[in-house]
């Protein structure tokens, strides 16, 4: 039987090659098998636990849906749409609040590390964020959600709270418990700068990263100046234990050619890492350079991008509806 997919993506700009390693390329094998129902959500509600800018939001959203399309999800197989659009969200949102727990909140590592050091100041949506992403994921009965293993812990969050749900209403399996599908290696791409940090949209140094909308110099030089250690290329596994920045390199480009890490280890065994470098660059530009392309193509065209989230949204709508509306019958509203 076919699966019931359910993700969502931040429109908070830059998106990265951690993005679409760790979650879309995940989206676009998911959307491909024609018995699974996906619904791929630009979830703007989240973006704003944060202060965004209204006219770069307003972008930011339309960025990803052509991210989504250029990386080879097709918008009249799938559903697309913006979460703000959706009420059903909010409302359910506020639902499931009362359902999970403080203490469940509070050991979400994310809010931790979002919020920083002065967490007075932290917004109380980013404090409350997984349990909007559990709505989201809950209203659409999903059997599935393809994340990137930092989001494994708001998984299971959702599940707890689903679980909680239906025992607190003897309603046995009203929502149902979704499975995480996380990518089994490289689930985590690294920061370019810093082997131990993952590779993030909010980093200030953009040459941390690989941008979808990265040109090919752009590429290469990211790729020239990113870290590494004084040793030659590694020659056994268990060399990369104490050096991330080879790991990750190793890794995303064992990602991108479809090769298991021991043989990418043995191409590139005692080579000097510029040797390795200037391949993988190569690689990164065969495969970003025309989402690249793409994506500013379509951005072109705002009227194709706004009608996908409209006649997404409105698909989305009458599920979530309805199962909001048999949430309010079980509370007794
Ligand atoms: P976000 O940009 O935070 O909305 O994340 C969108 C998706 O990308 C989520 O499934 C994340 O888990 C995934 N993701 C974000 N950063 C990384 C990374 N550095 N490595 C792997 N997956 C990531
Ligand atoms: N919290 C996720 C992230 O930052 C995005 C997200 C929101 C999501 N709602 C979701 C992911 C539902 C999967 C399912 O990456």
């Amino acid at each position: 039987m076919g699966k019931k997919i359910f993700s969502g993506v931040q429109p908070t700009g830059n998106l990265h090659l951690g993005n679409y390693l760790g979650a879309i390329t995940n989206f676009v094998e998911l959307s491909n098998d024609n018995t699974n129902d996906c619904f791929f959500c630009v979830v703007d509600l989240h973006a704003i636990t944060v202060n965004q800018d209204p006219k770069e939001l307003r972008n930011n959203i339309r960025e990803t849906v052509a991210t989504f399309i250029a990386s080879g999800i097709d918008p009249k197989k799938n559903t697309i749409f913006n979460q703000s659009r959706v009420s059903a969200h909010s409302e359910a949102a506020w639902i499931l609040s009362c359902v999970a727990r403080m203490g469940w909140l509070n050991r979400m590592t994310q809010f931790k590390e979002k919020a920083g050091k002065d967490k007075e100041k932290a917004s109380i949506g980013l404090y409350s964020y997984p349990v909007l992403m559990a709505a989201d994921i809950l209203l659409y009965d999903t059997s599935h959600v393809p994340v990137g293993d930092d989001q494994k812990q708001h998984l299971e969050l959702c599940r707890n709270i689903a679980q909680k749900f239906n025992s607190d209403f003897k309603k046995d399996d009203f929502l149902k418990i979704p499975e995480p599908l996380i990518q089994k290696d490289f689930s985590r791409i690294m920061s370019l700068k810093d082997g131990l940090k993952k590779m993030s949209k909010s980093e200030l140094s953009d040459s941390s990263r690989i941008n979808l909308t990265d040109t090919e110099d752009l590429i290469i030089n990211k790729v020239k100046k990113a870290k590494t250690d004084p040793l030659p290329m590694p020659s056994t596994i268990d060399e990369l234990e104490n050096r991330p920045e080879a790991k990750n390199l190793l890794g995303i480009y064992s990602c991108l050619t479809n090769t298991k890490l021991e043989n990418s280890i043995k191409n590139f065994s005692k080579k000097n890492f510029s040797d390795f470098k200037e391949i993988l660059s190569q690689v990164l530009v065969d495969k970003i350079v025309p989402i690249s392309q793409e994506i500013k193509k379509l951005l072109n065209d705002q009227n194709y991008l706004d009608k996908i989230l409209l006649d997404g949204s409105e698909k989305a709508n009458k599920i979530a509806s309805e199962k909001v509306k048999k949430i309010h019958e079980i509370i007794g509203f």
